[in-house]
């Protein structure tokens, strides 16, 4: 019985202008005519059936969400009234699976990632699940490390896993959420870690005592909301209890300090996971990703979406105005995005930077 829980309530917010509140990433089309939340589910449907699926949203995008997802239940999209991170969001996900079965294997799925090997995908996920199905242990898909980006988590990884299951999953000594840069440096040196893909595989039970044990306040505040929902009572009691929940993600709020106990203890296990894994953060990402894989981009590097393009002496810019003709001229690494009321023109180098700009405009309304 397996069980994917998609988060899908974060903001997205380097994304804009074409992210909004109510559009955020996942529900946008950025790469491909699907939207990366309707990637999500579609990769996993040859092993879970989107009956068997729940998201994990906010009442902004719940509509968008469900039109998208229609095979999914409209009881299994959450709405949380207030967001409060990765670890509430989880650890909900985890009572409520918890009440109809709690060997049920939950695997959780940020839905702003793209995989490029989807058959390959599935595999390890297969193996994910029959390992967390295995017994009380935790699973993480960890990707091999490119940079020293300081926006993950790092597994360091030791021996090989159960010997019954294949030499696939290794053990986690050490996970380290978003480290310094110089720790990152020595971390990609090393040569045993792994970044956090921030997909996980665990039963629901599993999970359930993790938040127990590591969120002794926040575990009975969503014990009574799961034990309310698909009663009247329901709504309130969430809007009541989930903004008590303490802000915080999973990876800092279980995954870090359980390792931090030691491997016996822990049972943590990564499994590398080789499948073409990219998290589209910026602009910058986006662009890199695609001229990259060449779904898109043309000889001279320029990603476009628009009616029609012409360029001269223009190198290395990413444009989106799908309803005008554009052109550039003498213009290289630029990020030009344009929407029904927003331009956004800006370096590509400075993408990263554009969630100021929202952040900003949030704040003088
Ligand atoms: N429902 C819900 N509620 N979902 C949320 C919330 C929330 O309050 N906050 C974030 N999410 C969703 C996001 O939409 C995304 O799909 C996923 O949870 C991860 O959140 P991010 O905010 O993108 O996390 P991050 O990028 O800083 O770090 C995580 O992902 C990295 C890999 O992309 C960590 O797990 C890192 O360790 C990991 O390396
Ligand atoms: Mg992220």
């Amino acid at each position: 019985d397996f069980r994917p829980v998609i988060l899908a309530g974060g903001s997205g917010t380097r994304f804009w202008p074409r992210s909004r509140r109510a559009r955020a990433k996942q529900v946008l089309a950025l790469d491909g005519e699907r939207s990366m939340l309707q990637q999500t589910v579609e990769r996993l449907s040859p092993i879970a059936g989107n009956e068997k699926v729940w998201v994990i949203t906010n009442e902004l995008l719940a509509a968008e969400i469900e039109s998208q997802l229609p095979g999914v239940p409209r009881s299994q999209i959450v709405e949380e009234p207030v967001a409060r991170n990765t670890a509430p969001a989880c650890g909900l996900a985890a009572f409520l699976v918890e009440k109809s079965n709690p060997d049920a294997v939950i695997g959780v799925f940020p839905s702003d990632h793209v995989i490029g090997d989807e058959p390959r995908f599935l595999k390890i996920i297969q193996r994910g699940v029959q390992l967390a199905a295995s017994g009380d242990v935790m699973v993480v898909l960890g990707i091999e490390p490119t940079r020293a980006e300081t926006g993950y988590g790092y597994i360091e990884t030791g021996d090989s896993g159960p010997a019954d299951l294949d030499d696939s999953a290794l053990r986690v000594r050490r996970f380290t959420e978003k480290p310094s840069r110089n720790r990152a440096e020595e971390f990609v040196a090393a040569g045993n870690y792994f970044w956090n893909s921030g997909m996980f595989l665990w039963s629901a039970r599993t999970l359930a005592n993790a938040v127990r044990e590591h969120l002794p306040e926040m575990a009975p505040l969503l014990e009574e909301i799961a034990s309310c929902y698909g009663t009247p009572e329901f709504e309130q009691v969430f809007a009541k209890l989930y903004p008590k929940c303490e802000n915080i993600s999973v990876d800092y709020a279980i995954l870090e300090p359980r390792s931090a106990k030691g491997e016996h203890y822990s049972r943590l296990y990564c499994i590398p996971a080789e499948f073409g894994w990219n998290d589209l953060g910026s602009w910058e990402s986006l662009y890199e990703y695609q001229v990259e894989t060449r779904s898109r981009g043309d000889e001279e590097g320029n990603v476009a979406e628009t009616s029609g393009l012409m360029t001269l002496d223009s190198v290395d810019n990413y444009i989106y105005s799908p309803k005008k003709f554009v052109a550039l001229v003498g213009v290289q690494d630029l990020v030009v995005v344009e929407t029904e009321d927003a331009l956004l023109i800006s370096h590509r180098k400075h993408s990263q930077d554009v969630g100021k700009i929202v952040k900003e405009l949030a704040a003088t309304g």
